[in-house]
């Protein structure tokens, strides 16, 4: 069997979208579920970037092992002695080193000729590969570069050093035959590929990155870079689940070749990125969409209840992803409740478990029947994200009604100090909110508000995902509660919790 290469990037170019921005230690417990999923390779950020940047990439090479970890750095020797001191920590460590090769580019953005951005390539190469054996090359905007100026690039990195040679399609502009043939041309035309993998880097414009990236593959790329949940610059990478799973479900086309990803990680995962980067995932998103395994229409039903591969080509549990209704309710132990866990895949501690179990009992004191999701729901509070907050809730009371004028009250704790405040609003959120920015003095803009169910039924956990944005600073915030005021006072503090840590 041929080894695909999982490069995943989500914390780098992922981590690029727009609102998506994760603190350190948000970062780390991604790179740890990454590495729990088996990514060949972790991006963990472009140290030079910032200082937050270089601190994240140094944590992660610090304490996360199993997979190379990786840093952006563009052809510069501050940027590659950035990239090095981050990634010293590492035991496998790699120097991901950039430069744009397209006439587009050359002109208008570096405004430099075709030898000087050889030159600046091999340089580059040189350089880093004496303060790291393993060294990538991207040459960006590869699928709008002249093919023989790229085979030249291609062919005198490798020279120079480069272990990997990444072809990017920098602004999702290719389409599937074009960039398998653009490949194809690499393998044909540069005589020492053989000592370097090739790998691709497709975004998501024209919504062909995952198509882009197999045929790419199907050509004899070996290295497929991606992200969970295909979260990336503007529409994003080429999805990881996606890549994998098209892989693992079609054998018959991807015949001899294989990821080395535990699948029934991806769905944990993606939850995970998910809700720290407070992007919600579409329902019909493939394979990690809350609609993938559902099957609405009778005729489809009918034909699953028959037999299952009428209209299933992969199985939920397959990725993590746990189709069954009813699990726990109020009279339910903790023996029955951590095996329920262990079959989702969470593996607690006995603190964890201990503090999880509580929140179960007090979930299902307020909620009949406990569902999957709702379980996810309460364990992924507890386990991710050991902060400790700057503001907790100790309670609220709010009120509204269509002949009153909504108000709340809300307490919060802050280093043992209780402070209150109070306001009027356009609703019980909005007077929550305002209360909220009287105590900490703080004005906050929402720039993103979203309320949803975590399953069905009338007393179904409600979450909130919001963006709050404090000066120049946004983060995310998530609350779960059966009340959706509690709900919405969690993902705000949550939010504001996480500024005040940046
Ligand atoms: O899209 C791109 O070209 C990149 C490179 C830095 C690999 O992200
Ligand atoms: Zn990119």
């Amino acid at each position: 069997m041929d080894k695909i290469i999982i490069f995943d990037t989500t914390l780098r170019d992922g981590e690029q979208a727009p609102g998506a921005s994760l603190n350190q230690k948000e970062k780390i417990e991604v790179a740890r579920s990454l590495a729990e999923l088996r990514v060949d390779v972790i991006e963990a950020g472009f140290p030079i970037s910032s200082k937050g940047d270089f601190e994240s990439v140094k944590d992660i090479a610090r304490n996360i092992k199993g997979p190379v970890i990786c840093g952006l750095s563009r052809s510069i020797k501050k940027d590659i002695d950035a990239a090095y001191e981050a990634l010293k920590p590492a035991k496998n460590p790699r120097i991901h080193v950039f430069l744009a090769t397209s006439k587009i580019h050359m002109k208008y953005k570096l405004k430099k000729a075709e030898d000087e951005i050889l030159r600046l390539a091999v340089e580059a190469v040189t350089y880093a590969k004496k303060l790291c054996p393993d060294i990538e090359f991207s040459p960006e905007d590869a699928s709008r570069t002249e093919k023989e100026f790229l085979h030249r690039v291609v062919e005198a990195v490798i020279n120079a050093g480069a272990g990997t040679v990444n072809i990017p399609d920098t602004v999702g502009y290719s389409e599937p035959e074009e960039f398998g043939r653009i490949i194809k041309g690499i393998k044909e035309n540069v005589v020492n590929i053989h000592k370097a993998v090739i790998s691709v880097h497709c975004h998501n414009d024209l919504g062909l990155a995952v198509a882009n990236s197999l045929a790419a593959v199907k050509n004899g790329a070996r290295q497929v870079e991606c992200t969970i949940n295909g979260i990336g610059e503007r529409a994003g990478n080429a999805s990881l689940e996606e890549i994998v799973m098209s892989i693992d479900t079609r054998k018959d086309i991807y015949a001899g070749l294989k990821t080395g990803i535990i699948k029934k990680n991806i769905y944990k995962t993606s939850r995970l990125v998910s809700k720290l980067t407070g992007f919600v995932i579409a329902p019909n998103k493939a394979i990690v969409g809350g609609n993938a395994f559902r099957h609405e229409s009778g005729i489809h039903q009918d034909g699953v209840l028959k037999e299952r591969s009428t209209y299933e080509i992969i199985r939920g549990e397959d990725v993590g992803f746990q189709v069954e209704g009813l699990v726990l309710g109020k009279h339910s132990g903790r023996h029955a409740f951590s095996e329920r866990l262990k079959k989702i895949g969470f593996h607690l501690n006995e603190e964890q478990l201990n503090k999880a179990f509580e929140n179960f009992k007090n979930l299902a004191d307020k909620k009949k029947d406990i569902f999957d999701d709702d379980l996810r729901t309460i364990i992924e509070d507890e386990i991710t994200i050991a902060r400790i907050p700057v503001w907790e809730l100790v309670n609220f009371r709010a009120s509204s009604g269509t002949e009153i004028k909504p108000e709340a009250l809300v307490q919060l704790r802050k280093k043992g100090n209780i402070l209150k405040g109070s306001s009027f609003g356009d609703g019980p959120v909005d007077a929550s909110f305002k209360a909220i920015d009287k105590i900490v003095n703080i004005k906050g803009s929402l720039e993103d508000f979203r309320l949803g169910a975590v399953t069905s039924g009338k007393d179904a956990l409600g979450e909130v995902i919001l963006k709050l944005k404090i000066k120049d600073k946004v983060a995310s915030g998530r609350g779960t509660s059966t009340d959706i005021v509690e709900a919405a006072i969690k993902a705000y503090l949550d939010a504001l919790n996480k500024v005040h840590s940046k």
